[in-house]
């Protein structure tokens, strides 16, 4: 087996949503060609890679989540020389581009989908999914993530197919070796493009057995991955990262096994839903549980410690914004992003920044004509039929609603936001004339120059990547505080969580220490921690 490549434990990943980043010729849209006007911005930022939504051609019923060519782009977005024009200017800026490869499903307009609903004997009816039955009668009870049954009957066929998300995303059968092939196929065919690596979308729901009403890890779930990765990633040198909203710290051992066998890291979500009401729905709103959120992180770092790798996010296109959900969007805005940007950017593990989060980009209040996300709008019907009040889902929506963080980047204080000079797909945010790039690219305490001051930190000093975790003050209700040790140098990162003043004991002894970085114009004296100060200090 071929030696991964370990350049991605020093790397900072940054995730586009290409609809929302930046649009070159005024349809509302963001495209590629957009994102390669916008190199020299993240080149500025110092990420090394691109995650990039999908930009592969699709009917957009899930936004891109639905392709309908593996090999060809959504002219939305472009074309294949666009794309590959962005590897190779990319590489120019020394930036690697991360495909999203969704391989749990296809969109119902994909050619193999058309060919499998033509007849059971047709070659492709396998590639899915299928149950006999009447109509009416469903196999059984499993529900689609977006909303209703996951089955959907064929009148022709007297067949259903079962989608696990929306009608539009019919599940493919992983255990067809054909299908298998042809997805091996095709990443091999973007390996030779020179991408730099995959995020593999809702992975853990391939191995699915509908009729054990098993969807996510399945019983082969990790046969399954094992061969796609030596079939695919090990013949080069990539980041790949699984995302695993079902994974737990022994099943992420597996997955980013060091022996390069499945991936290099999973985005594991236990730190994301702590705020929602426990075996309800990400709308069932819970308050946000601080002692919890140190628990899960530390449980983490330490029990992936030289037998995994971390992935470590706050926000991305499916979440909300993390300073309007853990940080204070109001007066305290800068302050607190750049405070949750210290303590997730002190850990072991790869850094991923979603667009705009490095702006201490917020979530929109809108009212519900302004969203656009199947998700929100099927869940919005749903529980008003149910007889929910509109009050109440809208406040489930402001505060989980994936739009939140769908709304255009905010480039400057021009009509959108610099975003597009057409009428954008989705409404801007109205406080982009306070919150954009171009007021804080090269402004010294702008939460943009915090997060490029952070990235050099790592970049400079081995103990980010190889130190080893110990929290501190565990039971303490206000302040997050840990340390990382490698042996040469131990590296303290403490954080005030919240909107009051704090005394925090522990400054006593390391106020004499190297002060790295914190997000106050000045660290004040004595051991007080104002409202979401955060500080790093070195000890060599
Ligand atoms: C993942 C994606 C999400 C998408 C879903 C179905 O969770 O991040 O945006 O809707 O998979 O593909
Ligand atoms: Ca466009």
């Amino acid at each position: 087996m071929k030696q991964p490549g370990k350049w991605w434990k020093n790397a900072v990943v940054y995730q586009i949503y290409p609809r929302s980043f930046q649009d070159s010729n005024g349809d509302g849209i963001g495209d590629i060609r957009g994102i390669i006007n916008r190199l020299d911005y993240l080149e500025k930022l110092g990420i090394d890679a691109i995650w990039l939504s999908p930009v592969y051609r699709s009917p957009q019923d899930d936004n891109g989540y639905d392709i309908s060519d593996y090999q060809d782009i959504d002219p939305m977005f472009g074309n294949l020389e666009d794309m590959e024009k962005l590897i190779r200017k990319a590489g120019e800026h020394h930036i690697r581009i991360v495909m999203d490869l969704v391989l749990n499903h296809t969109s119902d307009e994909h050619p193999w989908f058309q060919e499998a609903r033509k007849g059971k004997d047709n070659p492709f009816h396998d590639y899915y999914v299928w149950r006999d039955g009447e109509e009416g009668e469903l196999p059984n009870g499993l529900r689609s993530g977006f909303g209703g049954p996951a089955w959907e009957w064929v009148p022709e066929l007297g067949q259903y197919y079962f989608h696990q998300f929306s009608v539009k995303q019919p599940d493919l059968n992983w255990e067809n070796p054909k299908v298998r092939r042809a997805i091996y196929d095709m990443i091999l065919w973007w390996m030779d493009k020179g991408v730099g690596g995959f995020r593999l979308d809702v992975i853990d729901q391939i191995a699915k057995e509908p009729d054990q009403g098993i969807t996510g890890n399945g019983p082969k779930l990790h046969e399954f991955i094992r061969e796609l990765s030596r079939e695919t990633f090990q013949k080069g040198d990539l980041i790949t990262v699984g995302e695993a909203w079902g994974a737990d710290v022994e099943r992420s051992k597996l997955y980013s096994n060091p022996d390069g066998s499945e991936f290099s890291m999973v985005f594991q979500f236990e730190h994301i839903g702590l705020d929602q009401q426990e075996g309800k729905e990400k709308w069932d709103l819970a308050p946000l549980p601080f002692l919890k959120l140190k628990e899960v992180i530390d449980r983490w770092q330490r029990g992936l410690y030289g037998c995994g790798w971390n992935s470590l996010f706050w926000d991305n296109h499916d979440l909300p914004r993390i300073v309007s959900r853990w940080g204070n969007d109001g007066t305290y805005r800068a302050e607190s992003a750049k405070m949750l940007a210290t303590l997730l950017h002190g850990l072991q593990g790869t850094p991923y920044i979603y667009q705009g989060e490095e702006l201490g980009m917020t979530n929109a209040r809108y009212d519900i004509g302004d969203y656009r996300d199947i998700e929100t709008l099927n869940m919005y019907r749903e529980r008003i039929s149910m007889g929910y009040s509109k009050k109440d889902i809208m406040e489930s929506i402001h505060a989980k609603g994936r739009d939140n963080a769908r709304t255009p980047m905010q480039w400057d204080d021009s009509p959108n936001a610099g975003f597009t000079e057409g009428t954008p797909w989705i409404k801007v945010n109205p406080n982009y004339s306070v919150i954009n790039a171009a007021s804080q690219v090269d402004v010294p305490g702008s939460v943009f120059e915090y997060y490029r001051a952070l990235i050099r930190l790592r970049k400079e000093y081995p103990v980010f990547a190889d130190g080893c975790f110990q929290l501190l003050m565990r039971e303490d209700g206000d302040i997050f505080a840990y340390v990382r040790e490698n042996g040469e140098s131990r590296l303290l990162v403490v954080c005030n969580f919240f909107g009051r003043s704090v005394d925090c004991p522990l400054l006593k002894e390391w106020k004499a220490k190297e002060l790295l970085i914190h997000n106050y114009d000045e660290a004040g004296p004595g051991t007080m921690l104002r409202p979401y100060e955060a500080r790093m200090y070195l000890h060599r």
